[in-house]
């Protein structure tokens, strides 16, 4: 084990020399090679039939604001359903997982975490929490409430996408890998094949992944928690539009739009959409590329998929990940499962 080991046994050797300190407790990576210009990823999408937008344009710092908000609506259950799963059965998540390390994929503010971190220290007197975000302002946050609250905690946040933050990882160290708010059922289905492919793979045998996701059920509660009666959901939605005109310099108004969400009960999934309310040319200057938006034409901004549980441990046998434990609440709306990579 080399020097920069000693000091800091989170990554592995070879992930060293890639990331750097750019705050203290925060940690970024060097991008592998140069992104895409922000108007052509983005034109590759919304030029596609039907179109779409990838879901991390939503959360520029007005998105990941209004986010937070919703996770507060009365009618958006899903924060407050997981939250009181894991404030009740941290203690025995935690037993279950005899781990070093707890590694947070899309942490934002880490608020839920805390009762995994809490537990973590009565049992066992210290551990390394390492949440990853491509948010710098939310791994702040975390990092003062953990300093504040949790001084046996040894905090390395990590800015960064999450397949760069869980495959610099060190195999060796016994993690607890954390997915909340059902971020998984953002994944299209080539994507979450993608995911946990990868993710499997940066896992040591006996590493553990606790997976929060939302189920199926009556569709009406399923709609009211994307379509909130003070239009809150519609803001998120429609924000993306804002970011997207200021990193490409296109003319999306959101007078002429209107968002549109519905459950899909035979792809069991919530589709949210803007849709133009009239047909408009829309233009990205600096790629000499425009299209014209027909009127009631909808652009796909985001899904959210609702899982079966039962089915969702099956299919994460197929890669590599056993299923240990499966927590929900009195109604049944929220399960998180605990699962751990096969030796
Ligand atoms: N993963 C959460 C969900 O699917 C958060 C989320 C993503 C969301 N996009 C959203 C919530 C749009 C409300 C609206 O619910």
């Amino acid at each position: 084990m080399n020097d920069l080991n000693r000091l800091n046994p989170l990554f592995r050797p070879q992930e060293h020399g890639r990331w750097q300190l750019v705050e203290p407790g925060i940690w970024s990576r060097a991008a592998e090679r140069p992104p895409d210009d922000p108007t052509t990823a983005i034109l590759k999408t919304l030029s596609d039939q039907p179109r779409w937008l990838e879901a991390h344009y939503l959360y520029d710092d007005r998105g990941s604001d209004l986010f937070e908000r919703i996770c507060d609506l009365p009618e958006y259950y899903l924060t407050r359903t997981e939250n009181s799963i894991l404030e009740a059965r941290a203690p025995e998540i935690i037993a279950a997982a005899p781990v070093e390390c707890i590694v947070e994929l899309g942490a934002g503010s880490s608020r839920k975490t805390v009762h995994l971190l809490e537990a973590q220290l009565r049992q066992r007197g210290r551990g390394l929490f390492a949440p990853v975000d491509v948010s710098v302002p939310g791994l702040k946050a975390s990092r003062e409430f953990v300093r504040r609250h949790l001084p046996g905690i040894d905090f390395h946040g990590l800015h960064a996408r999450y397949e760069e933050g869980f495959r610099s990882i060190a195999k060796e160290l016994p993690t607890l890998f954390v997915f909340l708010g059902s971020t998984v059922g953002n994944f299209t289905p080539p994507a979450f094949a993608r995911f946990f492919d990868r993710l499997s793979a940066a896992m040591g045998p006996g590493d553990f992944l606790l997976l929060g996701a939302d189920r199926v059920k009556e569709p009406a509660v399923l709609e009211a928690a994307y379509a909130d009666s003070r239009g809150l959901t519609a803001e998120f939605i429609l924000n993306v539009f804002l970011h997207i005109n200021r990193l490409t310099g296109s003319n999306f108004d959101l007078g002429r739009m209107r968002y549109v969400s519905r459950y899909n009960a035979r792809w069991r999934q919530i589709e949210m959409e803007a849709v133009a309310a009239e047909r408009q040319r829309i233009d990205f200057p600096g790629a000499g590329a425009s299209f014209w938006w027909e009127s009631g034409e909808p652009i796909l901004v985001e899904i959210s998929r609702k899982f079966d549980p039962e089915q969702l441990q099956q299919q994460l046998g197929f890669f590599g990940l056993a299923p240990v434990a499966h927590y929900t609440d009195p109604l049944a709306w929220f399960s998180l499962l605990l699962f751990r990579k096969a030796d």
